[in-house]
């Protein structure tokens, strides 16, 4: 069961597995638990995924109410719950409630997270917090699977977990001007489109107004802008018309980038106007 829109790599790995999913709407106050309550009892799966904080990509924050209500339901139906941390660093807002699993007892939440958006993506190491029992089993799994992490980097990631607290500060501070930027030029040149400012994570979530955001976004990658189309987010066939719009570049390519965005919005808007033409036949 996982959120409805979701991270795409999550997806893409449960369906790589074989896994078929069940979804949950996410809103402005991110998973409401008696909805999940209600999609538990319909579908029984085998295990929730959810990113609690900062969601990728709408960056919708769950209450801590709703924190400790699924932390409970993980307990009551026997359904683990995987929390996703991996952008609960990125807070630009004020402070996020606690994870799921602080409200858990028992081993019914398993945390997981990754050191690539506090630090660098390259690094590919992540972790994770489950009970005893768990971690062995999951560590035998990823031996066998991919025979361990390279030392070097494991050393490197050991190392840079001394420095979290300061590079929270420093990324806080890098992301929270590039997001207010980002905002500002796209309300400079695309005011038909609508998003919210998120509290935390490297992300705007807009909609694009009806329009098809995986064909505008084809036209967008000829003019050098690569953006994620929204229906890569979703567990169904939903969400065409969002884009997931990240604001981790430095703010004079997120200005050199808005004016190509619009030159490709201009570009598909009049296509889409001579592709709608009523056909006349002679
Ligand atoms: C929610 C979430 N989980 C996991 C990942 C993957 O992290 P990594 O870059 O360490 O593979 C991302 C990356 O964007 C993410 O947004």
């Amino acid at each position: 069961l996982v959120e409805n829109p979701t991270f795409f790599g999550a997806l893409q790995a449960l369906r790589l597995k074989g896994a078929r999913l069940a979804s949950v709407a996410v809103g402005p106050r991110h998973v409401e638990p008696a909805s999940l309550r209600d999609r538990i009892l319909a579908h029984g799966p085998r295990m929730v995924y959810l990113t609690p904080t900062h969601h990728n990509p709408t960056g919708a924050v769950m209450p801590e109410t709703a924190r400790s209500e699924i932390a409970r339901l993980a307990q009551e139906f026997g359904t683990p719950v995987i929390e996703d941390c991996t952008l609960a660093d990125m807070e630009l807002d004020g402070k996020a409630p606690k994870p799921i699993a602080a409200f858990a007892s028992g081993g019914g939440v398993v945390s997981i997270g990754s050191l690539s958006k506090l630090f660098w993506s390259s690094l590919r190491i992540g972790w994770i917090r489950a009970s005893v029992p768990a971690i062995a089993q999951l560590a035998r799994v990823k031996t066998a699977d991919d025979l361990g992490s390279p030392l070097l980097t494991q050393t490197i990631a050991s190392q840079l977990l001394t420095m979290v607290r300061e590079a929270r500060a420093i990324r806080r501070d890098q992301l929270r001007g590039r997001r207010d930027l980002l905002m500002q030029l796209l309300r400079k040149h695309f005011p038909e489109w609508t998003f919210s400012s998120p509290a935390g994570g490297v992300f705007l979530w807009v909609d694009i107004g009806g329009r098809d955001s995986r064909r505008f976004s084809q036209v967008a990658s000829r003019l050098g802008v690569a953006l994620t189309p929204g229906s890569m987010f979703a567990a169904d066939d939903s969400f065409s018309d969002f884009l997931r719009i990240p604001f981790l570049l430095e703010e004079e390519q997120l200005r050199a980038g808005t004016v190509r965005l619009r030159e490709a919005w201009d570009e598909f808007c009049s296509a889409a106007v001579e592709t709608a033409r009523p056909m006349t036949i002679v």
